[in-house]
């Protein structure tokens, strides 16, 4: 089935088309970067107008890459939430509005499912069940998925998302948004050792993150060694801040890592994910290979086009709900909050695999 895939719930405009939920045919991405960088941050109506005016092109150019045209296209996936409600309705819009006059079914897809999607191209067809970390700039979570398409939330972020504490250190730093790939380019020039952070200890004993803490904590790390933002016109950042950057990066991981291996000696999954924005990390990548083979386990991860925001996840994921026959109709619309997790505690599915619950 070749499906055209739609995504525009955050900064990333962005068109794919997929055969079968496995071949990409074409990815076509349009980031707005540049758009939010002097605001640290993504500026929610800033990213409707720009999603606008770019939605047309970019599908025609991912039509056009792939070389196919509109009535080629079998089916429409788009990303249908979480995310800001201004970017998801035009994604959303544009692609019932395009379904119906190609009388084509269309689906709406969850933004967290596409990322679990993210690692169907280029690896093996995963084993089940699986323990999927998925760590952006929105989002932190663990999923033990007993086979595709359940879901289940074994760790969650209290508070920020991992992205957004590497976003947000960076901005405290005085450096380039999004400040994920600044921090990782610097922690390898710094020393950990040199700025120790402490991992988040949750009170009540679960194995959920906690990052707004490590914010705080590098906030008055700064302060305490009077260390000065990078500003303009400055020639290279300072070693402190480059030791910093490591020791904070280094606490993010053995957060992430540490909290997925406990849950994957816990609930014995047959293959580890890590995917997401905050996946492009090579320490983290490292980690969570240290700690698959360890346990004996395939990890997979995306390769950096397919981690960050895309549109070629959103059909793979959507193409494994149409293929089972779901479809959405014309009252579908964005769900900002929409969640993944279909499965309870108490669910059949996890009590027939005996699934070891503690939560
Ligand atoms: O998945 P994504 O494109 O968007 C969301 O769904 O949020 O993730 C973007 C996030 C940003 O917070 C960015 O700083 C982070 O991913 N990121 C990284 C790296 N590259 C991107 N974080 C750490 N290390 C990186 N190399
Ligand atoms: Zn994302």
């Amino acid at each position: 089935m070749l499906v055209l895939g739609i995504e525009s719930s955050c900064d990333e405009t962005a068109a794919a088309v997929v055969r079968d939920g496995r071949e990409i045919l074409s990815s076509v991405i349009s980031s707005q970067i540049e758009l939010h960088k002097p605001f640290g941050g993504v500026v929610p109506e800033l990213a409707s107008r720009e999603h606008l005016e770019k939605i047309e092109p970019i599908v025609e150019q991912a039509l056009e890459q792939a070389s196919v045209s509109l009535k080629d296209i079998e089916a429409i996936a788009v990303t249908q939430g979480p995310g800001l409600v201004g970017s998801l309705l035009v994604g959303v819009c544009y692609a019932k509005a395009l379904a119906f006059g190609l009388d084509i079914p269309f689906i709406g897809v969850n933004h967290i499912e596409g990322h679990v999607f993210s690692v169907a191209f280029e690896n093996p067809p995963i084993r089940f069940p699986a323990l999927a970390l998925i760590v952006s700039g929105g989002h932190t979570n663990i999923f033990f998925i007993p086979e595709a398409g359940l879901y289940k939330v074994v760790s969650r972020t209290r508070d920020d998302a991992a992205g957004e504490a590497f976003d947000k250190v960076a901005k405290m730093l005085g450096l380039d948004y999004p400040g994920g790939p600044v921090v990782e380019k610097l922690a390898k020039e710094g020393d950990a050792s040199k700025a120790k952070f402490p991992v988040a200890k949750i009170s009540d004993g679960r194995t959920d993150f906690s990052f707004s803490g490590l914010k705080t904590a590098v906030a008055r790390y700064i302060r305490e060694n009077d260390i000065k933002p990078v500003a303009e016109g400055d020639e290279a950042p300072s070693q402190q801040i480059k030791d910093l950057c490591a020791g904070f990066q280094a606490t993010v991981v053995k957060s992430l890592v540490g909290t997925m291996e406990k849950l994957a000696v816990e609930l014995e999954p047959k293959t580890l994910i890590v995917a997401g924005g905050v996946a492009c990390n090579k320490a983290l990548q490292e980690a969570a290979q240290r700690t698959a083979d360890k346990l004996n386990l395939p990890v997979y991860f995306p390769s950096k086009h397919l981690s960050t925001d895309n549109a070629a996840m959103i059909a793979a994921a959507g193409n494994f709900h149409l293929e089972r026959g779901e479809r959405a109709d014309l009252r579908m619309t964005a769900d900002v909050s929409m969640r993944l997790q279909n499965l309870e505690n108490e669910d059949a599915e996890l009590k027939r695999r005996k699934v070891r619950y503690r939560l």
